[in-house]
């Protein structure tokens, strides 16, 4: 049985072992994933205990991506990017190795729904960790632009400065959004707290894709706010999917179909 699990602080609501439980049992293999709350002081210690314990692999999520990403003896370039590491895995010889699967699994996620990304105008609102960490799988489908909008501005044309080597990317506050695009994509926390970034009614193109990267039961603030202005709305459920399937497949080589786990998932909500 190979081992797995994820690291988080709180961890117990994580779908994460439910996942990838789902995913091991329609690839037919022998796996143990748990999940894990590391000590927020000592998530190195954590790793390390693991991986003496037998671990293979693991994901890691709030509050550890960055002290993860400072462990790992190589990264991946989008990684790199990100700055952060949401997939560790055990390399030859005991080395760690990070990369970050949440930018692979939003892109695919688009590309399920039916949203071609290429030649796209693309605005992308926030600019913490969730938007940093999905940026370089972005751009690398090559939208016509991304404009990334945040309340606060300076953080947001920052953030966008150190991707504009991969493509045509910049960013400000909420008055430099510029309609209408194809697709907006909500990387705020602020649908949490009931917020709504302030945005123009004539956001949307003919068309265009409203993708939240949070979900939940019910439609988020921002997804129903852009249902009623005309948009095709799609929460981040395909996403948690399908960086857990990208997670699975540098573990394991194979990546699993996620449309099946990913309908279980919805009815369990
Ligand atoms: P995460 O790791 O989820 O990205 P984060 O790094 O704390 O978390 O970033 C949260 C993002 O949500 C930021 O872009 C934040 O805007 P600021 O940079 O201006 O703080 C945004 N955010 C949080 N609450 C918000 C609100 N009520 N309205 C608009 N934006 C909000």
């Amino acid at each position: 049985t190979d081992r797995y699990c994820v690291f988080g602080h709180p961890v117990a609501h994580s779908k994460s072992p439910a996942i990838h439980a789902a995913f091991a049992a329609e690839l037919g293999d022998d796996i143990d994933y748990t999940a894990i709350e590391a000590p927020l002081d000592d998530f190195a210690g954590a790793w390390q205990r693991f991986m003496a314990a037998g671990g293979r692999g693991a994901n890691v999520t709030v509050p550890f991506k960055e002290q993860a990403y400072r462990l790992c003896d190589s990264l991946s370039e989008r990684a790199r990017r990100a700055g952060a590491v949401n997939t560790l895995v055990l390399g030859a010889e005991g080395v760690t190795h990070g990369d970050t699967t949440d930018g692979v699994g939003l892109v695919g996620d688009l590309h399920d729904n039916g949203v071609t990304l290429a030649g796209a105008w693309v605005l992308v609102l926030g600019a913490g960790g969730a938007v940093r960490g999905v940026l370089e799988p972005l751009l690398a489908a090559q939208p016509a632009s991304v404009l990334v909008a945040n309340r606060t501005a300076e953080k947001a044309a920052v953030l966008a400065a150190d991707f504009t080597d991969l493509g045509a990317i910049s960013g400000g506050g909420f008055e430099a959004v510029d309609a209408p695009y194809d697709v907006v994509i909500n990387g705020t926390s602020a649908s949490l707290a009931g917020d709504l970034p302030p945005l123009p009614d004539d956001l949307f193109a003919e068309g265009a894709t409203a993708y939240d990267m949070m979900y939940g039961a019910e439609p988020t603030i921002f997804l129903r706010w852009a249902a009623a202005r005309g948009a095709r709305t799609v929460d981040g459920l395909g996403m948690l999917v399908g960086q857990a399937a990208e997670s699975y497949r540098l573990w394991r080589g194979q990546r699993p179909d996620t449309a099946p786990v990913l309908a279980e998932l919805r009815r369990s909500l």
